[in-house]
């Protein structure tokens, strides 16, 4: 912490405040605004919270101009080329790289708690076959909460690190259920046998009629892009969970927030969009029309998988997938992808236009994600499931961080009022 501070005067009174300035170990400081409104009698303007920590945290820092993300300062291209997700997982919940026990006995437990209530099971049945499976999720993971109420002190950290391990271990399990639910085959129980991305591919794509393979390379695949989208700092969804959780809701209910704050198309929802875009461009030839309508300030249209609030440069974790693209489709026999060559040619085309420039928009994470899990048989509808089974081990980790913090308070915004000054309520009969 600074002993700097900025200096503020109000134009009116004269009257003047110190805003604390806080250091942090990497990145720019923040301004402690708490006493702005005693004071001053105001309150600061952020729509988006574009300008705005809402917390300390100790998990990942991202320099959005530079390009740079780290988990627990260590670097997202090293954590992809040398770690797993169970091994990221560990990392993300504790703060430090496992030692082998600590992995062994994480990794179990993981595995061994995969199994979901059987009541939990037959929600999926009241759910209509065309669903959207991320509505499935955000229901049946809040339902977490009606079956687990009884162990959950979110003051006892041992408490918390069971809500960590239970939803880690039974997230893939709710997804493939709703996977299951709207193709209408059975589901697949999970097998403790298998690592955490087989099981994932067995509860999907087995059937009890068939000896089931699971594909290495689509398990490692599967693995290398959840490790990349384990956790991103404080997000949209991210938020959501932490302002949820603030007032002291179960977690399950927090991290089902979290699920719908995802979905949407800006977010999560974003893989999904681009494979629905990709598809309408349907041609190399099409690129520049749809260019120029992303550029036209009247058309919504938006180059989905393309722009980020905080990564003013390359997303390092778009690199990584489009690199991971080549070695999948390659391992999976599908090296002329016409898609992959389709998003290629329209990320060159995009980021020589002068208006992609200008504004700094480049791939983000989701541009080339949604053509890997399409390459693995993955329908569209659960590239946002896919998502959320990896992100969830950040947002429990933050809302464990959250938990723990004795200076974290609801999160409740103020705003700046705009609406009528007050007025008579006037009587039905007299209303024009
Ligand atoms: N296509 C065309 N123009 C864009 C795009 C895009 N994808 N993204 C941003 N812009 C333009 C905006 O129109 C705006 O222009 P202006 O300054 O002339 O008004 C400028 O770039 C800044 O964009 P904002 O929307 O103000 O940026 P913000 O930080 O609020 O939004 C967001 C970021 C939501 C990611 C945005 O870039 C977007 O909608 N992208 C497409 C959806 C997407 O890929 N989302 C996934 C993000 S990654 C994730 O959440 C996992």
């Amino acid at each position: 912490m600074s002993d700097k501070h900025y200096t503020l005067t109000d134009p009116e009174s004269g009257s003047v405040l110190e805003l604390k300035r806080y250091d942090p170990t990497i990145g720019p400081s923040v301004l402690d605004v708490t006493k702005l409104y005693g004071s001053q009698g105001v309150f600061t303007y952020d729509p988006g919270f574009a300008a705005t920590a809402c917390c300390t945290s100790d998990v990942t820092y991202i320099d959005g101009e530079k390009g740079v993300l780290l988990y627990r300062g260590y670097p997202i291209e090293q954590l992809a080329e040398k770690s797993t997700y169970i091994e990221v997982c560990y990392l993300l919940l504790h703060g430090e790289l496992p030692n082998k026990t600590e992995l062994a006995n994480f990794e179990e437990s993981i595995r061994t708690h995969t199994m979901i209530n059987e009541s939990l099971l037959r929600f999926f049945n009241g759910f209509h076959y065309d669903a959207h499976p991320m509505a499935m999720m955000s229901g049946v993971v809040g339902s977490m909460s009606a079956f687990y109420h009884d162990s959950t002190d979110i003051h006892n950290p041992e408490h918390r690190d069971i809500v960590a391990h239970r939803l880690i271990a039974k997230i893939p399990t709710i997804a493939a259920a709703a996977y299951k639910h709207t193709l209408g085959q059975p589901f697949v129980y999970p097998a403790n046998d298998l690592d955490y991305c087989g099981n994932l591919l067995s509860m999907f794509f087995a059937v009890p009629a068939e000896e089931y393979e699971v594909d290495r390379v689509a398990a490692e695949a599967i693995d290398l892009l959840f490790i990349l989208h384990a956790d991103h700092e404080q997000n949209c969804s991210t938020s959501t969970v932490r302002m949820a959780g603030s007032s002291g809701t179960s977690p399950y209910s927090a991290i089902a927030a979290g699920i719908s704050a995802l979905w949407g198309p800006a977010h999560g929802g974003a893989n999904e969009a681009v494979i629905n875009m990709l598809e309408k461009v349907g041609s190399v030839d099409h690129i520049n029309e749809y260019v120029a309508r992303a550029k036209d300030k009247d058309d919504p249209f938006r180059l989905m998988g393309f722009g980020h609030r905080v990564y003013k440069s390359y997303d390092p974790r778009a690199a990584i997938i489009r690199k991971m693209c080549h070695k999948v489709l390659e391992g999976l026999g599908q090296q002329d992808n016409p898609l992959f060559e389709l998003a290629l040619r329209l990320e060159e085309i995009a980021l020589k236009d002068e208006y992609f420039i200008e504004k700094n928009l480049y791939p983000n994470v989701d541009f080339y994600s949604g053509i890997i899990y399409q390459a693995l048989g993955i329908p569209k509808s659960m590239f946002t499931v896919m998502f959320a089974i990896a992100r969830c081990v950040g947002w429990v980790t933050h809302w464990c961080e959250m938990v723990a913090d004795p200076t974290s308070r609801i999160g409740r915004p103020r705003q700046l009022y705009t609406g009528p000054t007050e007025r008579d309520y006037v009587s039905l009969k007299d209303r024009g």
